[in-house]
């Protein structure tokens, strides 16, 4: 068979309604300068779903720095990769001040996120070695285990009891083969807003030997007295052995990077595939992480208003009779009951007739008959955003409930 007509036969789980959604309910276009307002096909949008947590997109001393460096720099400049001829000292200053954000010894940087924590994987573990990881974790982490050429062994989603049962077949497998134990978790899960269980998995240090990977995207910046995340928020900091962060949330950028010991970085810094055989981050890119990070260790009032809008939404949303699960972090779920073609009614809904942009989620990513509503807060939205938002919340909570988007047959596209 031709391999361009297989595709054609099958274009992939989502592909398949691409026809039907290309442009509204995927890919859709919002424009303008980021912001809690932006437009969508030509209408202005109360926007919840970019994870800009801090406000850092358009923050004038961010737009400032990112454009000084892109002016005296360009976008190429280091050419190659930093193994072979893309160093600065910029790149290496900002993995100094990322490390001792982290207190940790060392980092390295990452071009992107996703890449970079697959290969670190890649990089970390031999075929002698077993790795441990949690059922519901990023697609890149999958995709890092999936590399893996030893045993893994997989924990449903924060289930500790399980993890310990795990660990157990982990470690009777490391005796016979001589390898070691990499476990690997998320400091906030971006889909339902709860954290990894990381205090308690270090905990079962004391009965296991292994070594710690928590992936914290979200809670970067967002979580803990300072910002450096979900395991300082949770006070276990100095057991989390490798941490990853990315730049693509509340530092609002692209761009990646891990802390650890420092050998354990030396040793990134020349297995990481996708780091060694790619080019280094440009010039504007680290000198505007430099900046951001600035801000988030020196802007306390960021996080600040950050929190002041995830508390008054999670709280209204609550008092408002809904379904929140088990967040405890600025990803805001909303939990509905209701059918595939419902949502979609209800999207259209909350967009064309409330102005309200936020990310929905359907089967199979939750249970059949669940839609989730992915809220995303951030430190420039204001409270009025946040009662106007449930009102709309409560009205179309009401609507779902009559039916009304049963029987609405609204042409969507
Ligand atoms: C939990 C998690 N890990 C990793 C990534 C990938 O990061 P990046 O966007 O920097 O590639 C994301 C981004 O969506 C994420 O949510």
């Amino acid at each position: 068979m031709d391999l361009f007509e297989k595709l054609k036969l099958n274009r992939g789980p989502l592909g398949a309604y691409a026809k039907d959604v290309h442009g509204y309910f995927t890919f859709p276009k919002l424009e303008g300068p980021i912001a809690p307002r932006m437009t969508f096909r030509g209408k202005e949008m109360l926007t919840w779903s970019l994870n800009n947590y801090l406000g850092l997109a358009n923050h004038p001393e961010v737009r400032k720095a990112d454009a000084d460096a892109a002016a005296e720099f360009g976008m190429a400049y280091p050419m190659g990769a930093r193994m072979m001829s893309g160093d600065s000292d910029y790149h290496i200053r900002l993995e100094r001040e990322l490390a001792d954000f982290e207190k940790k010894e060392d980092a390295i940087l990452m071009n992107f996120g996703y890449q970079g924590i697959m290969s670190a994987i890649d990089a970390l573990v031999d075929r002698h070695d077993v790795i441990v990881y949690d059922s519901e974790s990023h697609a890149c982490i999958v995709d890092g285990v999936q590399l893996h050429m030893g045993k893994r062994f997989v924990f449903p989603h924060n289930d500790i009891k399980n993890l310990e049962t795990q660990l157990e077949r982990a470690t009777r497998l490391v005796a016979d083969t001589g390898g070691a134990i990499l476990v690997i978790t998320e400091g906030v899960f971006g889909m339902s807003g709860d954290q990894g269980k990381l205090k308690e998995i270090v905990e079962l240090k004391k009965k296991f030997q292994f070594r710690l990977l928590v992936d914290d995207a979200h809670g970067f910046g967002t979580m803990g007295k300072t910002g450096a995340g979900a395991s300082e928020e949770q006070g276990c900091m100095d057991g989390v052995d490798i941490y990853f962060g990315t730049f693509a949330k509340s530092m609002a950028s692209i761009g990646a990077f891990i802390a650890s010991e420092k050998q354990v970085v030396e040793y990134l810094r020349y297995n990481t595939r996708s780091q060694i055989f790619a080019k280094s981050l440009p010039m504007p890119l680290v000198i505007g992480a430099l900046k951001r990070l600035e801000l988030l260790r020196t802007r306390p009032e960021l996080k600040e208003n950050l929190w002041k809008i995830v508390n008054a939404l999670q709280d209204g949303l609550r008092k408002a009779g809904f379904e929140l699960g088990n967040t405890q972090s600025p990803v805001t779920p909303v939990f509905l009951n209701g059918s595939i073609p419902e949502a979609a009614n209800l999207i259209f809904d909350l967009r064309e007739n409330f102005n309200i942009f936020c990310s929905m989620v359907v089967y199979p990513v939750v249970p059949k008959g669940v839609i989730m509503l992915r809220l995303i807060p951030t430190a420039v939205h204001t409270l009025e955003d946040v009662k106007y938002t449930i009102d709309a919340f409560s009205s179309i909570a009401g609507k779902l409930k009559s039916g009304h988007y049963e029987r609405a047959m609204e042409q969507v596209l």
